[in-house]
């Protein structure tokens, strides 16, 4: 079976046209699962898309990354993360409260999970409830921008291993948010700062605003070795930005793309379902990891 793809960018990214994703089966996710290794982003427009396929395609990326096991009572089922700004009354949250402040931490450049022990491969993001205007989320190659950095600026991190820990981002927005328990329940990550996708051998950068220390630097070197090497990779030639609509359903390569979102205002409705897998051994996990 061959995907119908139109680029969504000259360096990464495709739609795959006239694809219904609901029922996905091994058999009709390997291409998808191919065109992912290659082009880093995947859009599928359209989709009528209930909870039940969402899990469905989630699950032959990977296993389905679970961050609040701990946090549920026995027995109560996995329920499918909101990116929203949606209460359960129908109401909006507040601009300036800590659950639109956790939202507003998703504007900084960042790789999902990258604080937890087992970081993600992807996200699977499901358009529910778009806005008038704002809210698109950006995406930008960090295997693009990782190929064209100057050598000089490649040979400041090549070999490097690099702290991440999720109050750190949340602490660049609001030092009350980043005190709450849910961003301390894990203990930093160590992760080398290229990944090399096992398939096609091609190098990327390993990034995130959840980054704040570099291996062999003090704080200070590290801060602004991170802060030039994201300026690099998310200049506007390797970035893409994707306005939703309704039915959008938007996959990227955690290990190969940075990713935001934009704001919008806060006063209107905004809802994404996102289901996150981890990455496995076959992924690259094992060479990412920095021996002691
Ligand atoms: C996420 C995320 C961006 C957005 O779901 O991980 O960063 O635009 N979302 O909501
Ligand atoms: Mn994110």
């Amino acid at each position: 079976m061959t995907l119908d793809l139109t680029p969504l960018h000259p360096r990464f990214g495709v739609e795959v046209k006239d694809f219904d994703l609901r029922g996905m089966t091994p058999e009709r996710f390997a291409p998808v699962r191919a065109a992912f290794e290659e082009h880093s982003v995947l859009l599928f427009r359209n989709q009528s898309f209930e909870a039940e396929d969402h899990l469905t395609l989630a699950r032959l990326f990977g296993p389905i990354e679970d961050r609040n096991a701990d946090e549920r009572p026995k027995g109560e089922a996995f329920k499918i993360p909101e990116v929203s700004n949606v209460r359960e009354d129908g109401t909006v949250t507040q601009e300036m409260d800590l659950h639109t402040l956790n939202l507003k931490a998703n504007m900084l450049w960042h790789c999902d999970s990258t604080f937890l022990p087992v970081p993600a491969l992807t996200n699977i993001l499901v358009a529910r409830v778009v806005t008038a205007a704002g809210g698109a989320t950006e995406l930008a190659s960090t295997r693009a921008g990782w190929a064209d950095m100057p050598e000089e600026l490649k040979a400041q991190i090549r070999g490097r291993g690099v702290t991440h820990r999720y109050s750190h981002s949340r602490a660049k927005i609001s030092p009350e948010l980043a005190q709450l328990p849910m961003f301390h329940k894990w203990p930093d990550q160590l992760w080398r700062a290229v990944w090399t996708n096992p398939v096609n051998g091609r190098e990327a950068l390993y990034l995130a605003s959840h980054a704040c220390a570099v291996t062999g630097l003090d704080d200070e070197a590290a801060e602004k070795l991170i802060e030039s090497l994201l300026d690099y990779v998310t200049q506007p030639r390797y970035v893409l930005s994707h306005t939703w609509n309704v039915g959008d359903v938007l996959v990227w390569d955690q290990r190969a793309v940075l990713h935001r979102a934009t704001p919008w205002n806060y006063d209107e409705p905004r809802k994404l379902t996102s289901i996150c897998t981890s990455v496995t051994d076959a992924d690259g996990l094992p060479e990412m990891k920095v021996s002691a």
